[in-house]
């Protein structure tokens, strides 16, 4: 990624990862709270804590990672006409995650706040599949044709 230091990609990663990793292990707890469903493990009340803060704490960084991405990565990207279709699927899936987030924190126990909740794990898992995809493109063009900037 020409233009960030040279750890940003890995932190980017790295954010992304966390996210994925705790939201799946917040994951049992809501199906469970939420939609009544019998698993038969969830995380323990004290962890699920813990982990709802790592969580949280890893989305704040990810919405500023995106931030930056959206003033160098996206719009160079952009201009060269560049992994537009799967970047923009990405970005907006993000926005989407971090609107549903705020849903999350503020509609509580509602049946709003069950219906984020869900929307919110819905759209973590369906995050994967757009994100592999535009990683794995970006990655090739790069080491064909240099990055775009
Ligand atoms: C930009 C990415 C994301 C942001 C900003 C974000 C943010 C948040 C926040 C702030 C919460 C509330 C934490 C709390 O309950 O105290 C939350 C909850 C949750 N997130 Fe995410 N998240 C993101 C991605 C993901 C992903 C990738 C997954 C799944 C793979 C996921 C699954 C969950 C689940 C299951 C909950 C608990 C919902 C509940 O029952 O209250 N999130 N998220
Ligand atoms: C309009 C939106 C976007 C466009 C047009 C775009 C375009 C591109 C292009 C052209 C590349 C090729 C390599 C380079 O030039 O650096 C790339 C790579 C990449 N993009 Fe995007 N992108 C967008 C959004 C995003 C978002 C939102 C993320 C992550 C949250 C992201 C993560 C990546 C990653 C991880 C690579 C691989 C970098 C590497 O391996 O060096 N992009 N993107």
């Amino acid at each position: 990624m020409k233009g960030y230091p040279h750890w940003f990609l890995r932190a980017l990663l790295g954010a992304m990862l966390m996210m994925l990793v705790t939201g799946l292990l917040l994951a049992p707890g809501t199906l469970v709270m939420r939609a009544e469903m019998d698993l038969p493990w969830r995380l323990p009340g004290e962890a699920r804590v813990y982990t709802a803060m790592l969580h949280a704490a890893g989305g704040f960084s990810l919405a500023a990672f995106t931030g930056s991405l959206w003033s160098l990565h996206m719009r160079a990207g952009w201009r060269r006409r560049k992994h537009r279709g799967s970047g923009l699927f990405v970005g907006s899936l993000l926005v989407l995650l971090c609107m549903s987030a705020v849903a999350v924190y503020y509609l509580g126990e509602e049946q709003a706040g069950t219906i984020a909740a869900l929307l919110h794990l819905a759209l973590g898992i369906a995050l994967l599949g757009p994100f592999g995809w535009h990683w794995l493109r970006g990655y090739r063009s790069r080491r064909h044709h240099g990055p775009a900037v």
